[in-house]
């Protein structure tokens, strides 16, 4: 049902709407585009063509960085999170990933809860790391590959 892929460029306008969905404190959209041209790596899924998902990540020697990962809120809790997040770690592992680390915020229980089932275990607390409107802490977890 759900297709993997690398994003396109045409894929951009979509994924960046999914971003504004999901995403109490979305990136900007000179960011989230300009993220495709300084070469992090992207992926969306996608159902009957259309974009329904997306991961971005960087690789930065045998790091890798989980960056952003959404799902249009319709098609939360049906397995999408899950195929991008496998195909993340086993595109990671291929590219000589040794670990994968990513932070999110404490009062985000559900990206919490999603990332313990991938065995991301908890490094560390950034106390009001995020700042503006949505104060948080961000917790620092990481996965050994
Ligand atoms: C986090 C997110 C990407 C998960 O995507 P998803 O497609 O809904 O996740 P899946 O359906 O693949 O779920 C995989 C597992 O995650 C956990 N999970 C997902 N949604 C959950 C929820 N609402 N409550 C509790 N656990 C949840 C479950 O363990 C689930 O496994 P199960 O179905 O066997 O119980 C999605 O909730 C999302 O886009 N959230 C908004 C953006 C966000 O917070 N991104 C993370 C920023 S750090």
């Amino acid at each position: 049902m759900f297709k993997i892929s690398l994003m396109d460029h045409l894929d951009l306008e979509d994924a960046y709407k999914i971003e504004l969905e999901t995403n109490p404190s979305p990136w900007s959209k000179d960011n989230f585009f300009s993220s495709f041209e300084v070469g992090h790596k992207s992926l969306v899924c996608k159902c009957n063509d259309v974009i329904i998902g997306f991961l971005i990540f960087s690789l930065i020697k045998k790091e890798s960085h989980l960056l952003n990962i959404a799902v249009q809120k319709k098609w939360q809790k049906k397995g999408a999170g899950k195929i991008l997040m496998d195909v993340f770690i086993k595109q990671s592992k291929a590219m000589g990933a040794k670990k994968a680390f990513l932070e999110v915020r404490s009062k985000n229980r559900i990206a919490i809860n999603f990332y313990n089932k991938f065995n991301f275990l908890k490094d560390a607390v950034r106390t009001n790391y995020y700042t503006g409107s949505n104060t948080d802490d961000a917790i620092l977890m990481s996965l050994d590959l």
